[in-house]
């Protein structure tokens, strides 16, 4: 039997240009495109050249005038603050049109950087859409990152604006923002001219006479600014995202293709519908967060639920329940992790009795491997799909998924499914042979990549070419290893660089080794990610210590803790390190950072052929065991 889901994945990949430009229909455009795929400059493509558009009227004001103006369209939830605040597409629009225009005043205009520094507030969503009305291109920081991470970010982008509040609000912990913006700003060698600081009651910021803008003051004088036309292809936003090295990578979202994929998938992957409650509980500072909180929610004329809290802590571990009914929720997306915590904390689910979970209809799952146990035990309490879905700041939106919106085909766990529509999904050998079903190689996708992917990396066309495209030529590197079973389903392994993933936050160990190297007494290191219950994985560090250092060890690793929670942030999560005479090291000298990580989670393990002498993973082993790694892990197959 054909699917719809066959009859669209087939169309997508044999042509896509009728089939992107049939979905573009779903959007409004000033000027319709000359090209739905510019194929004219491979390796990099575009969609709908040609095309002017603006993201902010298709997110907002487009739905006003299509009779929305009362339909809320963002649910501010904080039971950080005990604050629910509506917002309806009509206050959304007023408020957004007038932070243009504060914007405007302060000099932003189309193709302008502006950098987002904010928590989970509405005002976050308002700043990205009010750049995007502007045609300016908005770059969002996570909070959890540190001023030397926001500098970085700052020096890259050069922004005109830096928009951020007074505090955030990180389950009982108020993290004043203001000095790490300062501080941020006093180590970039961009300055930008003003910035724009919300004040949160519970946080008063200072602000430097000139350069800073109280939120409030502002926005009362603003005058509202009208959306300005802007190319399909212009950027409408930067995401950072970590590389292999401390220099993280500016991934770059265009406006047309964007736009034109989410409302699709939207409707395809999620199934829902425009005016129904949807939930994405991450932080606007993730792709999660652009993708599923602002753009594609609002794209598609949904309740958005922007929630200030923790799926545990705020209260209890019902809090993601009491969410769901209260607002009625139809469909939640979040990442594994957040269900581990909740099962740890209340295994039986018991909290979820308290709760009216009736309109509730979808979970869906991403952003780290959903772990059969987790996802089995979301289906026993929840009685609603589960869904898995695979998707990569770089993409945007989802690679392999059940698109629910099309066809429900069994959910194998452990899989996110089959290829989504536009994702023509390959594993290949070594040798870049495709790999028959069922056997493990690199994840590729065959170029182009469909609209709402990244186009290039900011200011970087060729890292973004040594990144993802150099190593198989006509391919897109997802850096991810897997294979396909012979029904189709996608299984996702592990990366195959430093990446790894952190309750459901993507770190590089490249750039926590820069850190610990930066130490005075650390010789060498490395950065492994163990296996962690809640958390998926957890950093380790390796430290060998220079000759001759007398100070105490554990002052030493104390310090480098530091270190890694001042220069990264502490969304990094490093709390642990050892220190070990030696690393162990092919004969080229390549650390064994694969071996280590197998030994640490107890996994068995091929001694390394080019290893450079044996004898050292019997020390790395009896210094695991005596920080409670390797021997004190369940042993899993490697
Ligand atoms: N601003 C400042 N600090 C932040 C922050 C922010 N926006 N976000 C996290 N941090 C801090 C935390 O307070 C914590 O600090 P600590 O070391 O002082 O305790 C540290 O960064 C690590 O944060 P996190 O990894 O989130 O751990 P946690 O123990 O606070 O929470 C979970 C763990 C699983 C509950 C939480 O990560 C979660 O809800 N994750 C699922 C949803 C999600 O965000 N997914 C992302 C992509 S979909
Ligand atoms: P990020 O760019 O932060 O969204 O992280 C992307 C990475 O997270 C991917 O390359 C994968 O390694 C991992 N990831 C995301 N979703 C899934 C999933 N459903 N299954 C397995 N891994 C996933």
């Amino acid at each position: 039997m054909t699917t719809a889901y066959d009859a669209a994945y087939r169309r997508s990949l044999q042509d896509p240009s009728g089939f992107w430009g049939d979905a573009a229909a779903d959007i409004k455009w000033y000027k319709a495109w000359d090209k739905v795929l510019d194929d004219s400059r491979p390796p990099f493509f575009r969609w709908f050249t040609g095309g002017q558009v603006n993201t902010c009227y298709n997110a907002v004001d487009r739905h006003v005038e299509e009779g929305r103006g009362e339909q809320v369209a963002i649910i501010y939830d904080s039971p950080v603050t005990q604050t629910v605040r509506r917002l309806t597409y009509a206050q959304l629009q007023d408020q957004t049109a007038r932070f243009a225009g504060v914007l405007a005043g302060l000099g932003v205009g189309k193709g302008d950087r502006v950098i987002v520094y904010m928590p989970m507030v509405p005002e976050a969503a308002i700043a990205m859409l009010a750049c995007a009305r502007l045609g300016a291109v908005h770059s969002v920081v996570f909070g959890g990152f540190a001023a030397n991470e926001l500098a970085t970010r700052i020096n890259d982008a050069q922004p005109k604006v830096i928009v951020s509040a007074s505090c955030g609000i990180e389950g009982q912990k108020v993290i004043p923002y203001k000095p790490l913006l300062d501080h941020a700003i006093e180590l970039a060698s961009h300055k930008p001219a003003h910035t724009v600081i919300l004040a949160r009651p519970q946080v008063a910021a200072e602000l430097l006479s000139g350069r800073d803008v109280d939120w409030h003051d502002a926005l009362a004088k603003a005058v509202p600014h009208d959306c300005v036309p802007v190319a399909a292809t212009d950027p409408l936003y930067i995401l950072y995202t970590s590389g292999t090295t401390g220099q993280p990578k500016g991934v770059v979202r265009d406006n047309g293709g964007h736009m034109v994929a989410l409302k699709w998938s939207m409707k395809y992957v999620y199934n829902v519908q425009p005016g129904e409650v949807y939930w994405a509980a991450s932080d606007v500072g993730w792709v999660v967060g652009h993708s599923y909180i602002v753009y594609g929610p609002l794209l598609h004329g949904c309740t958005t639920v922007l929630y200030e809290g923790k799926p545990v802590g705020t209260p209890d571990a019902g809090a993601f329940w009491r969410v769901i009914a209260e607002h009625k929720v139809e469909t939640l997306f979040t990442a594994p992790t957040a269900f581990r915590a909740i099962k740890r904390d209340d295994p039986e689910a018991a909290l979820l009795k308290k709760y009216d979970l009736k309109h509730f209809r979808t979970l869906f799952l991403a952003g780290e491997r959903s772990d059969p146990d987790t996802l089995q035990w979301a289906e026993r309490h929840l009685g609603v799909p589960v869904i898995d879905h695979w998707w990569q700041t770089e993409t945007g939106w989802a690679i392999a998924a059940n698109c629910m919106g099309l066809h429900r085909f069994p959910v194998k766990h452990g899989s996110p499914a089959k290829a989504v529509p536009g994702w023509n999904i390959q594993v290949l050998d070594e040798g870049h042979h495709p790999c028959k079903a069922g056997q493990v190689g690199a994840l590729v996708v065959k170029l182009p990549l469909p609209p709402g992917t990244l186009p290039t990396l900011w200011n970087a066309d060729q890292r973004y070419i040594s990144s993802y495209l150099a190593e198989f030529p006509g391919y897109y590197k997802t850096a991810d290893a897997g294979f396909i079973d012979e029904d189709g389903y996608v299984y996702v392994m592990s990366r195959t660089d430093d990446i790894i993933n952190v309750a459901g936050h993507r770190l590089s160990t490249g750039a926590m080794e820069e850190v610990l190297a930066s130490h005075p007494d650390v010789a060498e290191c490395a950065v492994i990610g163990v296996h962690d219950a809640m958390k998926g994985q957890l950093p380790l560090g390796f430290l060998v210590l220079k000759a001759g250092v007398t100070k105490p060890e554990e002052q030493i690793l104390t310090e480098v803790v530091a270190l890694v929670r001042d220069r990264i942030g502490p969304v990094a999560a490093f709390k642990t390190a050892t220190i070990v005479n030696r690393l162990p090291k092919t004969r080229s000298g390549k650390i064994l950072r694969g071996t280590m990580q197998k030994i640490a989670d107890h996994e068995d393990y091929k001694m390394p052929a080019t290893i450079d002498d044996p004898g050292i993973l019997e020390e790395i082993e009896e210094n695991l065991t005596s920080i409670g790694y390797a021997n004190a892990l369940p042993k899993s197959a490697s």
